[in-house]
């Protein structure tokens, strides 16, 4: 979702700008801009569609402005065009916002505005902001801004420069990412790391309601009270080459193909003697007792994991687990007491919904633990306990890497907490301990078997709609196999549970119709091949995945692919990677742009 970059420093502020924000391309976005000083003006270049029309129009104008903000808008408020881009300016011209998030009164100060002679020329919200912190400057820019967010409503990540400051800007956020980098002699703000990664790796995480004022060689943050706050400078751990393609085609290949290699990093450092050792999880046997049931809550992929947790944690924790979409929870009134736990599963630690359900479980007394793959996010330091997934970052807004960690990190933490109730036997824990560690070199064989994915994606991508069925663990696996086809190759397809399809869904079904089928539960997988019969009498075809050992299966289905041989309740992190390399090939076949999925966003920071 939008982006934003600003700079202050010795360097020309355009291609600093225009590159930061190529790297924050897998947000999506749908238009962008620039607003720079070019001597002593404040220039302002935007418009619809990719950043290379942004290039397009800023290169003929020469802005060799060593200070600016830039922006790339996902649209909320207002299609997506020239107008509605984002920076917008005040009346007089003289000060230049980009802004991620909503603000929700802005109609309310809209009128306020109009009323003081502000007019208007774009639909969006972030236009208010302009003109309000233009309606309270007197000369100070930090304290316009102040006072500019003692009057918004929502959420906000701001960049705010102003002609008569042409060496400092000034930027803010609530419910928004932003980060400041801190460089020699130069300065920047962007929504996320890798935008300033090449420059700097040590950053600032603002926190709600803190206004930076930038120069090129200071960095100073105030609270909204408007006294300064001492920070601990932040080090980014991972470099450049993780947030690169590193040879890659696409981003998702490229993380698919990390798979083995961050579920090691997730699992390896959480094992010491043969034993599950969670550091950041302080939850002790006494707190268990007083914890009577467990929330799950999540958005998209997350979700997706969090329905895979509640089978896991139930089955060895036997603790009960309910899994929520975070937008569902946070509005149904949920009753939640402090006498439950509430996991939230994020790969950005920043999903709005993800966060608001957050805070309301706290709200009503819950403790939180958190499964977050971003270091500093907003969820991770809002939840009591974190277990952070090593997956590194990931581009791709189809998430891939990430979602085989989150079940890694539950699988850990379904273990753990059983542990500590006395609810496994030491035996079972030990060989499921022992099963995790071979699951990256089972993900190995299965990365270096992709060919008859390949093949298969090849001779089906005119599908025009595609069924996931499966039982148990393999049902929430199918929500996430049809989930990731439809978000990359805009197939239609729908998730059913495999005994449920006959109750409706099967009329769909006729001749050529794909039916694709994880069958990796052992005790269901004969309930699973009489499914399988009722879809190919209607005509169905049918891929399965299944482990070598199920021979059965191959004379039930028309293609089957072999994932190795791991136990039915760890299967879900090998079997989901065929399902992720099968929607790649089928965009891939499709000409669709797969990294940069059309209406679809990496991190969602609006509701
Ligand atoms: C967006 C992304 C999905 C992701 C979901 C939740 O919709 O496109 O890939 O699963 O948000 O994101 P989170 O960062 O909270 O895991």
């Amino acid at each position: 979702m939008c982006g934003i970059v600003g700079y202050i420093g010795d360097k020309m502020a355009v291609p600093v700008l225009i590159n930061g924000l190529k790297k924050l391309e897998y947000r999506g976005y749908d238009s962008s801009g620039v607003a720079i000083f070019n001597n002593s003006d404040l220039d302002v270049v935007k418009c619809k569609g990719r950043l290379s029309a942004l290039e397009e129009k800023v290169i003929p104008k020469s802005l060799n402005g060593m200070v600016g903000i830039g922006h790339t808008r996902w649209a909320t408020h207002g299609e997506p065009n020239d107008i509605n881009s984002h920076p917008h300016i005040s009346k007089s011209g003289n000060i230049a916002v980009v802004h991620n998030g909503i603000i929700e009164n802005y109609m309310k100060l809209k009128e306020f505005l109009q009323e003081k002679g502000f007019k208007f020329i774009s639909e969006t919200d972030t236009e208010v902001v302009a003109h309000l912190v233009e309606y309270h400057y007197r000369g100070d820019l930090v304290k316009a801004v102040k006072d500019t967010i003692e009057e918004l409503e929502g959420s906000y990540a701001l960049g705010v420069i102003c002609k008569f400051h042409p060496d400092e800007f000034v930027a803010a956020r609530k419910d928004s990412p932003l980060i400041v980098g801190l460089g020699k002699g130069e300065n920047f703000i962007a929504s996320d790391i890798p935008a300033i990664l090449e420059h700097t790796r040590d950053v600032y995480i603002l926190e709600d309601k803190e206004i930076v004022h930038l120069k090129k060689d200071e960095v100073k943050i105030f609270n909204i009270l408007g006294a300064e706050v001492k920070k601990d400078v932040f080090h980014v751990s991972w470099d450049v080459a993780s947030a690169e393609k590193s040879g890659y085609e696409h981003f998702m290949m490229k993380e698919m193909c990390e798979e083995p290699k961050v579920i090691r990093d997730t699992i390896n450092p959480r094992i010491k003697d043969g034993k599950i050792v969670l550091d950041d999880i302080k939850i002790t046997p006494g707190d268990l007792e007083n914890i009577d049931k467990i929330f799950i809550v999540a958005c998209g992929t997350a979700y997706h994991a969090g329905v895979v947790g509640k089978y896991i944690i139930e089955k060895f924790a036997k603790i009960p687990v309910e899994t929520d979409l975070a937008s569902e929870f946070r509005y149904r009134n949920p009753l939640i007491t402090d006498r439950n736990l509430v996991i939230i599963i994020s790969q950005s630690g920043e999903t709005i919904d993800t966060l608001f359900a957050l805070r309301e479980s706290k709200k009503r007394g819950a403790r939180v633990l958190s499964i977050v793959n971003v270091v500093g996010s907003s969820i991770a330091r809002e939840s009591d306990d974190v277990l952070y997934t090593w997956a590194g970052p990931e581009i791709a807004v189809a998430s891939t890497k990430a979602y085989n960690t989150q079940l890694t990190a539950l699988y850990l933490v379904a273990l753990d907490l059983a542990c500590k109730q006395g609810s496994i036997d030491e035996e079972t824990c030990t060989r499921i301990i022992d099963e995790m560690r071979e699951l990256p070199s089972a993900l190995e064989k299965v990365l270096a078997d992709k060919a008859d994915i390949q093949k298969f994606a090849s001779e089906h991508y005119n599908a025009k709609s595609i069924f996931f069925i499966g039982r148990g663990l393999d049902y929430a696996l199918s929500m996430e196999g049809s989930l990731k086809l439809k978000e990359i190759s805009y197939i239609h397809s729908e998730a059913y549970a495999g005994g449920e399809l006959k109750h409706g869904t099967i009329a769909l079904i006729e001749k050529g119709t794909l039916v694709i089928c994880p069958m990796t539960q052992d005790y269901l997988l004969e309930k699973m091949i009489s499914n399988i019969k009722e879809v190919k009498a209607r005509g169905a075809v049918v891929m399965a995945i299944t482990q070598e050992k199920n021979k059965e299966v191959e004379k039930a289905a028309d293609i089957v692919i072999k994932i190795p041989d791991v136990d039915s309740v760890l299967a879900p992190v090998t079997a989901i990677t065929p399902m992720q390399l099968f929607a790649y090939y089928m965009a891939i076949e499709k000409g669709c742009d797969v990294d940069k999925p059309r209406n679809l966003a990496k991190s969602v920071t609006v509701e």
